[in-house]
C-alpha cells in the first residue's frame, strides 16, 4: 500500500504533497481502500497534490476511478451543463479548463501591477482576484474537486492558488467572529451580470437560469467530516452583488455587505493562508470546495495552450443542507 504521508505545502502546515511512482497501481490501491484518500485530505486541511500521475493523460478515466471515494457522485456533466464544449467527448465526468478550442477558455487578467512590491506573485485580494469555491451558486454545493495538469501553462504562470478557510476563520477576531456566525452569502454564476464589475458598470442583469441561483450558502461551514469551522466565501463574479453579497445586509457594492466582503476575502487570502501550486504535467490537485477557495492566475494563452481535467463530486454538504433536492440538475429532455 503507498504511503500517503507527505510534506506539508506550506509554513503553516497547509496542505499535503504525495508523490506518485505509478498512476495505474495508485488509482486501484485507493479503490481498494476507498477511505484513505478522503482522510488524507482531511488531514491535509482540504488541499492535497499527487504528483506523478501522468497515466491519466492517456487513460482519463482513471481520474474518474480516483474520484469516486471521495463522495458518492461523481457529476456527470453531460446531465448538468449546457456549455458542452467544456465536457470531455468521452469521459462525461470530466470537465475541460483550456484555452484551445472548442473550449476557448480565457485564463484571468494580469493583476495591476503585475508583481507586489516585494516582486512575488500577487496572493491577496483584492490585489488578486477570482477567488472562489467550485459552483457555490448551487445548493447543495460540491464537496472535492479533482483538477489535473494534461498540458500545463509553462514555468512561472498558470499557477492556481487555494487559501486555507479553516486557519483563516481560526485567526479571525471573536468580534467578526460573531458578526458573521449565522450569515449567509449570496452566490451566483459568473458573467450573468450580477457580479462586482457588472454592477460597477451599470450593465443590466441577465435573466437567471435557475441552474445559475442566486443561491445562499453559510458564511461559516461546519465540515460534515472534520467538524472544523470554514469560511466559506467568494468575491468578484460569483456573488450577487445586486441583491448581496450577503443576506439581509445593506446590498451593492458600495454597502455595508460589499465592506464586509472585502474585509474577510483580504482576510481570509492573507499569505500566509494561502498555497500556489507551480503545475507540471501529471500533477493532480484535489481540493475541498468546503473549506478552501482557490483561483486561477494568468498565462500567455496567445502563445501557450493550456489542457487541464477537473472532476467534482458532491454527496456530503453537512447538516444545513438536509434533505433538499439539487437547485442543478437540467430539466429532463
Ligand atoms: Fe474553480
Amino acid at each position: 500500500m503507498p504511503s500517503l504521508d507527505g510534506p506539508a505545502l506550506t509554513e503553516h502546515g497547509f496542505g499535503r504533497r504525495l508523490a506518485v511512482e505509478n498512476g495505474a497501481a495508485f488509482v486501484a490501491a485507493m479503490e481498494a481502500e476507498p477511505e484513505r484518500l478522503p482522510a488524507a485530505l482531511g488531514d491535509a486541511h482540504g488541499v492535497l497534490v499527487l504528483t506523478g500521475l501522468n497515466a491519466i493523460s492517456d487513460d482519463p478515466d482513471l481520474l474518474v476511478r480516483l474520484s469516486r471515494p471521495f463522495g458518492r457522485e461523481v457529476e456527470n456533466y453531460r446531465l448538468t451543463t449546457p456549455r458542452q464544449n467544456l465536457v470531455h467527448p468521452e469521459v462525461p465526468h470530466i470537465f475541460i479548463v483550456s484555452n484551445l478550442p472548442p473550449m476557448n477558455f480565457a485564463p484571468p487578467e494580469r493583476p495591476d501591477p503585475p508583481l507586489t512590491a516585494e516582486g512575488g506573485l500577487p496572493l491577496q485580494f483584492p490585489h488578486r482576484r477570482g477567488w472562489h469555491t467550485d459552483q457555490s451558486f448551487r445548493r447543495p454545493p460540491p464537496d472535492i474537486s479533482l483538477f489535473y495538469a494534461v498540458t500545463p501553462a509553462p514555468p512561472g504562470q498558470g499557477q492556481t492558488l487555494y487559501a486555507d478557510g479553516v486557519a483563516a476563520y481560526a485567526a479571525l477576531p471573536p468580534a467578526l467572529k460573531a458578526r458573521i456566525e449565522n450569515l449567509q452569502g449570496l452566490h451566483v454564476a459568473p458573467f450573468r451580470g450580477y457580479g462586482e464589475d457588472s454592477v460597477l458598470a451599470g450593465e443590466t442583469p441577465k435573466p437567471l437560469d435557475p441552474r445559475d441561483g442566486p443561491q445562499p450558502q453559510p458564511v461559516v461551514r461546519i465540515h460534515p467530516e472534520t467538524g472544523a469551522r470554514a469560511l466559506y466565501l467568494c468575491e468578484r463574479e460569483q456573488m450577487d452583488w445586486v441583491h448581496g453579497p450577503f443576506v439581509g445586509m445593506e446590498p451593492g457594492v458600495h454597502g455595508d455587505g460589499a465592506r464586509l466582503l472585502y474585509e474577510l476575502m483580504s482576510h481570509y487570502t492573507q499569505p500566509r493562508f494561502v498555497y500556489a501550486h507551480a503545475w507540471q504535467a501529471g500533477d493532480m490537485v484535489i481540493y475541498d470546495n468546503r473549506c478552501t477557495i482557490h483561483t486561477a492566475t494568468w498565462f500567455d494563452a496567445k502563445q501557450y495552450g493550456r489542457l487541464m481535467w477537473r472532476t467534482t463530486v458532491w454527496g456530503n454538504p453537512g447538516p444545513a443542507y438536509a434533505g433538499e433536492a439539487r437547485s442543478w440538475d437540467l430539466a429532463p429532455a
